[in-house]
Formats: structure tokens, sequence, C-alpha cells
């Protein structure tokens, strides 16, 4: 990854609330795409969710339940004897990636296979990891678009929220204008149905357009 801090100050949470399936009022219309098919085909989007090990090794973990609920919040369900969860609430923070097409073995595997079993389960994923110059954990290098988060609270129904304080996106993942391209993110969503990972569909409409047609 050439630049992974690259912070996009103006379009950041914007550029989230699109990508995980937020109806906000500022979306992007290089995302819209991506947002329409998750709306239509009511796919979750899928995550990597990464902290350290206490060694200091990284770890990840797959995560398909979860999306933003506040503005600069996002919440996730993670189950407390993950060890990825026992790591974040140690380090306060953690770092959320999209999965994309072309990583989905490594994303898999790291669904699959727990750091309490496999410390070095990161590692043979493939993965390699950079510092995050925002938060206190890793960002994998080979996932082109990263979510920096602190720890807000992991309340009593595992649900781990966190304040979001940077998004790094590789400059491979972006168009003419800067923004990410959901095309070339190429991100992927868990169909629970089939447990399938699928990437997305064309546009079929247009966000905050559309209905106006029949208001
Ligand atoms: C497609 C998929 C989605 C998953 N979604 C979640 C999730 O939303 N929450 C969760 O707690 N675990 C989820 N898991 C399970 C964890 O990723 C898995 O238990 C992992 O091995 C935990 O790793 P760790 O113990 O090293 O942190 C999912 C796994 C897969 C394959």
């Amino acid at each position: 990854m050439a630049d992974t801090q690259k912070k996009y100050s103006d379009t950041a949470i914007a550029l989230l609330k699109a990508d995980l399936g937020f109806f906000g009022t500022q979306i992007p219309n290089d995302l819209e795409t991506y947002l329409q098919a998750l709306a239509e085909n009511n796919l979750q989007p899928r995550f990597e969710r990464f902290m350290t090990n206490e060694d200091g090794t990284p770890n990840a973990m797959n995560a398909a339940w979860g999306g933003i609920s506040e503005f600069a919040e996002i919440s996730m369900c993670i189950s407390p004897g993950h060890k990825t969860t026992k790591n974040i609430l140690a380090r306060k923070a953690f770092t959320v990636s999209m999965a994309t097409a072309q990583h989905v073995t490594a994303c898999d595997y790291v669904g699959i296979v727990s750091a309490n079993d496999v410390p070095d389960k990161f590692s043979r994923a493939g993965f390699h990891a950079v510092k995050s110059e925002f938060v206190n954990a890793p960002i994998i290098e080979e996932l082109p678009m990263t979510v920096e988060c602190k720890l807000l609270k992991f309340n009593e129904d595992g649900i781990c929220i966190g304040e979001i304080v940077n998004v790094s996106a590789d400059e491979s993942i972006l168009d003419e204008s800067g923004k990410v391209d959901a095309k070339k993110l190429n991100p992927i969503c868990y169909d629970s149905v089939t447990h399938a990972y699928r990437t997305l569909g064309e546009k079929v409409g247009q966000a905050f357009s559309d209905g106006k047609k029949i208001r």
C-alpha cells in the first residue's frame, strides 16, 4: 500500500456511510452502486477487524454483523471469547477493513481460525500489518480501505462501538476525483442464507433521487 495514511477529512464519514450501507445525506456518487446493492439484496457488508495480540503480533477476525450506528460511530456484534475482542478491550482501539474479492480466501481464513488456537494466523493468511498513525491498532496492507477506530464501549450485549477517527484508502481504488470507486474496491458481502461471499451487481437506481418520482 503506497500511502496507507491518506486522510480524506472532508469525505471520510460520507465514504464510510456509503460503504457500510448507511443511508446518510452525503453519499458520493461513485459509491451508490454498492449502497443500492446492499439495500436491494439485503446483504451484510463484510468486514475484517484487526487488533494486535499481547506479544505485538497482529490479529484479525471476520465480522459480518455490524454497521454505522451514529454519524462517526461504528457498531459491531462480536463474541467476548474471540481473541480480537480481548485485544480490543486491552488496547481500546481497532481497525475495520473491507474484505475484497481478491483476498477472499485469506479473509475467510481469519474467520474460521482463532488466534486463541493459532497465534500466527494473521501471517498464515498471508497478511502484512502496518501501524495506524491514528489509533493503537494495525492496518492490513493487502486490504485497500480501512476505518480506524477508538473504542467507545463494549456493552453487555456484545456490541462493540468505536469512534471513527480516520479512513484510509489505497490510491489504487480511487477514481479521478480522489473518491473511493466501489468497482475498484470490489468489496464482498456475506450472504447468510447460502453462506456465500458475493460481489456487487450493477447500479439499479439513484439514491435520494428515484423516490422523488412519486413524492
Ligand atoms: C462470514 C463470517 C462472518 C462472521 N461474523 C462474525 C461476527 O459478526 N461476529 C463475531 O463475533 N464473529 C463472527 N465470525 C466469527 C469470527 O470471525 C471467528 O470466530 C474468528 O475465528 C475469531 O478470531 P479470533 O479469536 O482470532 O479473534 C464470522 C466468521 C465468518 C466466517
